[in-house]
């Protein structure tokens, strides 16, 4: 059902000084930031020749993650993306094996335009799983 590791998300206090971080520091190609309100973050993507790493910054009064940046002020990995040709034949699947789907079960638009949902970390040995359509 998993395809490739469309990339792995790390949450930062502070969106400026991470790009300056992986572009300057690292010497990455980093995105333009996107604000994403309906998943309350603004995100870059750090483009690597395998894979994508996303830099997460929270955007707006209750964002998904403020929680996890106050346990870990100074960021942190927060989920890994995968790739899956079918998402609403893969939730159906989850849902059917017990895992349990965030938010109401129904995709939301990512931030590649894409359908992406996420799946409790709890049923996922700690690890927030994003899936998205390809
Ligand atoms: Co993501």
């Amino acid at each position: 059902m998993l395809g490739r590791v469309n990339h792995i998300a790390i949450a930062v206090p502070d969106l400026a000084s991470a790009v300056a971080a992986y572009r300057d520091t690292l010497g990455a190609d980093v995105s333009a930031p996107q604000s994403l309100p309906e998943h309350g973050v603004t995100v870059v993507f750090v483009e690597l020749p395998n894979t994508k790493v996303e830099l997460l910054e929270p955007l707006g009064a209750d964002s998904p993650i403020a929680a996890f940046l106050e346990k870990s002020p100074s960021g942190g990995m927060h989920h890994i993306c995968y790739e899956v040709a079918d998402i609403i034949t893969a939730r159906d699947r989850l849902i059917s094996a017990g895992a349990r789907v965030l938010g109401n079960g129904e995709p939301k638009i990512g931030a590649h335009g894409k359908p992406v949902l996420f799946l409790h970390p709890k049923d996922f040995f700690g690890t927030l799983i994003e899936l998205e359509q390809v």
